[in-house]
């Protein structure tokens, strides 16, 4: 199959949906990838780190997209990229169509089959393209909260691994899924005391048996937030309930209980946030101040670290791009149920329900394109 890498447009976008290890491993299969020139340049790859693993670099993204069968992107097409997508394309990336109607209209007008990294799932409902993101995004919080805490910053100004003679810093985890335990690792890592909250028992079971002595579990509940805000230095929202906006754990009236300095990092920012005072900021200005309390609201956090986080991503999107190269987009989706559930738009026709739900659109049934 030919493949074809744009680079990515989107504002602040620094990551690229292939790596050179990626573009060996297609071509050692004997499927032709063109790369956009520089498309790497943002995570650290250059255009001959490319072509010596196999891949040809093409000038233009016009260039690229006129000759791909496949296009495999990171975000999802902008406008001006929607004159470039024809009936005959299969694009893999990330769509979250349900959040934006332009973008849905504009690729059923194209015909084109719109593989969605977001709404590939396994049979255990985990998404498997979307865990590597919250795996750096859990770990950066801590690492960006760790700097907030600094006093020039407008933090407590207190070093969270503490030094011997000093106690170390408390970090309070809102959600134990795959961010929260990412950021309890890493502030574990560090020396701090680590308490993780959670509704799900088997998940505290869980952590419980798995994570540090320095950690402990504790059940979700406005009671013990009220608690705990308190007396913690950092305080990390990773809460998410499928489906629906983030609930508001940490109300506006929490603020005043907490030591000026404290800091808020709301990874969850993205699914409205949960914490009452949260709203969306980006890496140019990632924080503010509110009742003395610092608050990190970052959208896109893995944005921040393109390196780790391409390589993160491709780590997870190649073995489905192998899959999709080799055998077509119709006989993979019959053999993987967890690519086919990627499937949003075919031919002009929206097959998947959450899209067809967001804009009252008409939902055909996947199977009769396969
Ligand atoms: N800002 C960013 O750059 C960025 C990057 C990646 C992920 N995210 C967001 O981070 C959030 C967490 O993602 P994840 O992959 O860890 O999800 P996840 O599903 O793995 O974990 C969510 C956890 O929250 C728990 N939960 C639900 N309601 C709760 C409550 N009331 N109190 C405590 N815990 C509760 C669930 O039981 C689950 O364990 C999501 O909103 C995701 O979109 C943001």
């Amino acid at each position: 199959m030919i493949v074809g890498v744009p680079k990515e447009i989107k504002s602040n976008e620094n990551r690229v949906a292939m790596t050179p290890a990626g573009v060996m491993e297609l071509t050692r299969k004997k499927h032709t990838v063109y790369i956009q020139t520089d498309a790497g340049e943002g995570s650290g790859f250059a255009d001959y780190e490319y072509e010596s693993a196999g891949a040809v670099i093409l000038p233009t993204i016009e260039s690229v997209y006129a000759i791909a069968e496949m296009i495999v992107k990171v975000k999802e097409p902008i406008e001006s990229e929607y004159a470039l997508i024809r009936p005959h394309h299969l694009l893999f990336t990330y769509f979250h169509f349900a959040s934006y109607q332009p973008l849905t209209q504009a690729m059923i007008a194209s015909k084109a089959t719109c593989l969605a990294y977001e709404t590939v799932e396994m049979p255990d409902r985990s998404l498997p393209l979307l865990i590597p993101m919250s795996e750096v995004a859990g770990r950066m919080a801590i690492q960006e909260g760790a700097k907030y805490l600094e006093k020039p910053v407008k933090g407590r100004g207190i070093l969270l691994g503490g030094v011997p003679g000093v106690p170390p810093g408390k970090v309070l985890i809102l959600g134990g899924g795959i961010v929260g335990t990412q950021a309890a690792k890493m502030a574990a890592g560090l020396g701090a005391l680590v308490t993780i909250l959670d509704v799900n028992l088997q998940r505290l079971r869980y952590l419980s048996d798995i994570m540090p002595n320095n950690v402990i579990t504790m059940h979700s509940n406005e009671y013990n937030i009220r608690q705990l805000v308190v007396n913690h230095d950092l305080i990390v929202g990773a809460v998410l309930i499928p489906g629906a906006k983030a609930p508001r754990l940490i109300t506006r009236d929490m603020l005043k209980m907490m030591r000026p300095g404290t800091v808020l990092v709301d990874v969850a920012v993205d699914q409205g946030g949960c914490i009452e005072t949260c709203y969306p900021t980006t890496h140019d200005n990632p924080t503010y101040i509110v009742d003395d309390v610092v608050h990190y609201c970052v959208a896109n956090m893995p944005g921040a670290v393109p390196y780790t986080s391409t390589i993160a991503l491709t780590n997870a999107t190649l073995p489905y791009v192998t899959l999709l190269a080799d055998k077509g987009w119709k006989q993979a989706c019959k053999q993987r149920s967890d690519l086919k559930l990627g499937l949003n738009i075919i031919n002009g026709q929206v097959v998947y329900k959450g899209v067809a739900d967001a804009f009252q659109l008409p939902l055909e049934e996947v199977n009769r394109f396969l």
